[in-house]
């Protein structure tokens, strides 16, 4: 497959209180996923803005920011303002995602909206030139280390579809059990930009893992 392949870590899985020293074991990955949750859109917590700015300030690569909290019109746009590369919010969780997606390209970030696994994509794709990238969740979001749900596959190989006939150049992002033993499926179904935190972080060599990762989808 020619389509360029990008593996992005997902620091949930890292040691956080050895967050710098961990950002340079993913230097070889072509951006770090930073998953920010509230213990409301998401039964779980992990860190806001005042994290993710220390960690856009000593990353050596670029951050994709997941924002996993309610009411994303409202707080999206500082994760954009704080210099992350990207910004991507749910779709269940904004009131005006269009509206939301130019705020985030105003303040310099690319616009990302991501769906659940029960969340219909049919609004995203009629809208595609409004967003960057599109993340197709391949498991209920909250957690680190749940399996890979198959019957995702459908939904990314719609998305690709509608990418393909658009003639856009959308990132098509997947997260939740990417592995070398799933990777290949989903980049087979269309996905070009993958998410990955325990089997980066939880390999005893993170960047051999990384570049599995990548040889596994490539040969997709
Ligand atoms: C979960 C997060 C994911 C998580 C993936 O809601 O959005 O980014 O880190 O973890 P793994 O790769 O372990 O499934
Ligand atoms: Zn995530």
């Amino acid at each position: 497959m020619t389509r360029a392949i990008r593996i992005e870590p997902s620091i949930l899985a890292a040691d956080f209180v050895n967050m710098e020293a961990e950002l340079q074991r993913i230097a070889t990955a072509d951006a770090v996923h930073v998953d920010v949750m509230d213990n409301h859109f998401v039964p779980n917590l992990t860190f806001g803005p005042q994290m993710v700015t220390r960690v856009q300030a000593v990353s050596p690569v670029p951050l994709d920011v997941h924002l996993m909290i309610t009411d994303a019109d409202r707080w999206a746009p500082g994760y954009a303002e704080l210099g992350a590369f990207s910004v991507t919010f749910h779709a269940e969780a904004s009131a005006d995602p269009l509206a939301l997606a130019a705020a985030l390209r105003e303040r310099g970030a690319r616009a990302g909206i991501a769906v659940k696994p029960a969340t219909p994509i049919d609004e995203i794709v009629a809208h595609l030139d409004a967003y960057d990238q599109i993340l197709v969740m391949t498991i209920e979001p909250g957690f680190g280390g749940q399996s890979f749900m198959d019957d995702m596959l459908a939904k990314i190989a719609a998305v690709r579809s509608a990418i393909d006939a658009a003639g856009a150049g959308t990132w098509l992002q997947v997260d939740g059990g990417i592995s070398t033993a799933t990777i290949a499926r989903a980049a087979a179904a269309g996905a070009d930009t993958f998410v990955a935190g325990t089997s980066v972080y939880g390999a005893p060599d993170p960047a051999a893992a990384i570049a599995a990762l990548r040889d596994a989808a490539a040969a997709a």
